[in-house]
């Protein structure tokens, strides 16, 4: 029979998460430093996540970050998705080289909602990361901790339906309470072969904000619980509305059109992220 204790725990982690009136989430990724060292937007990290906290509704990041970088009385109550996979650089070409880098019992001492493992499919280290997954999802389970699958994308993953879908299941099958993948066409379909498991999409690269609330859109219609974007908003000029604006597409239902207002009336006074 299944510990209530622990589903209740899960649960609770959950709608720390996602907020659980609408069934959504703007989650902001600020995890870049692990494995690209600095990175533009995060170079003064603990500037970012003051000015973008208050607008997000879970950031995820590091244990790194959060030591260096967030004060207890600036984080509040937010809760934090803890990235806990890494050991690898930009530097070297083959990024799936991955391990578990954070143990579970400091994830639980850092109070984190939630933990992420990358897994790289179809890469030459998918075995040792599906791996680290399950590992995760063995520990996390018995603390009642969600976790949140990445499906990473290795230089030469397509980024199509197929290999997300694929990706997502996977992560599902080995038990990942949310999944976090990048968007494609026909996403619908990608969500509806993982439901009822919540899928987030990445932002990827910068692009223009048009574009990028527009990829917000379209993955909240195809069923997506919402988005977990970096560089697009800590990397663009007007980093408050961007996240204002995508804020509006995943908990105000908004049109693209009216999510740019909203990203053109912060416009006056808008200061970039160093
Ligand atoms: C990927 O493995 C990391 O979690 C990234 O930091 C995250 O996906 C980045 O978000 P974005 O692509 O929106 O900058």
């Amino acid at each position: 029979m299944a510990n209530a204790y622990l589903d209740i725990g899960i649960q609770s982690r959950m709608n720390r998460i996602i907020n659980p009136i609408d069934n959504r989430v703007v989650m902001l990724a600020v995890d870049h430093p692990y494995f690209q060292g600095p990175t533009t937007g995060l170079r003064n990290m603990s500037a970012t996540i003051k000015t973008l906290l208050p607008y997000c509704d879970c950031l995820m990041t590091t244990r790194g970050a959060v030591r260096a970088n967030i004060a207890v009385e600036d984080l509040g109550s937010k809760p934090i998705m803890l990235r806990v996979t890494g050991g690898n650089s930009v530097l070297f070409e083959e990024l799936s080289d991955e391990k578990l880098t954070v143990t579970i019992k400091e994830a639980i001492r850092m109070d984190a909602a939630g933990v992420a493992v990358s897994v790289y499919i179809g890469s030459a280290n998918q075995h040792q990361t599906i791996l680290n997954l399950t590992d995760m999802i063995n520990q996390a389970d018995e603390y009642g901790i969600p976790v949140l699958a990445v499906t990473a994308v290795g230089k030469n993953m397509a980024r199509d339906l197929r290999y997300l879908a694929l990706a997502s299941r996977i992560c599902q099958d080995a038990g990942a309470r949310i999944i976090k993948t990048y968007y494609c066409d026909e996403f619908s379909r990608l969500v509806d072969a993982v439901a009822p498991t919540p899928v987030v999409v990445a932002g990827g690269k910068y692009s223009r904000p048009p574009d990028a609330i527009q990829m917000a859109y379209n993955a909240v219609q195809a069923g997506a619980a919402g988005v977990d974007f970096g560089r697009n908003i800590f990397q663009d000029d007007n980093p408050v509305g961007m996240i204002k604006a995508i804020g509006a597409i995943v908990h105000g239902n908004h049109e693209v059109k009216e999510a740019l207002d909203i990203y053109t009336a912060c416009l006056p006074g808008a200061r970039k992220l160093d």
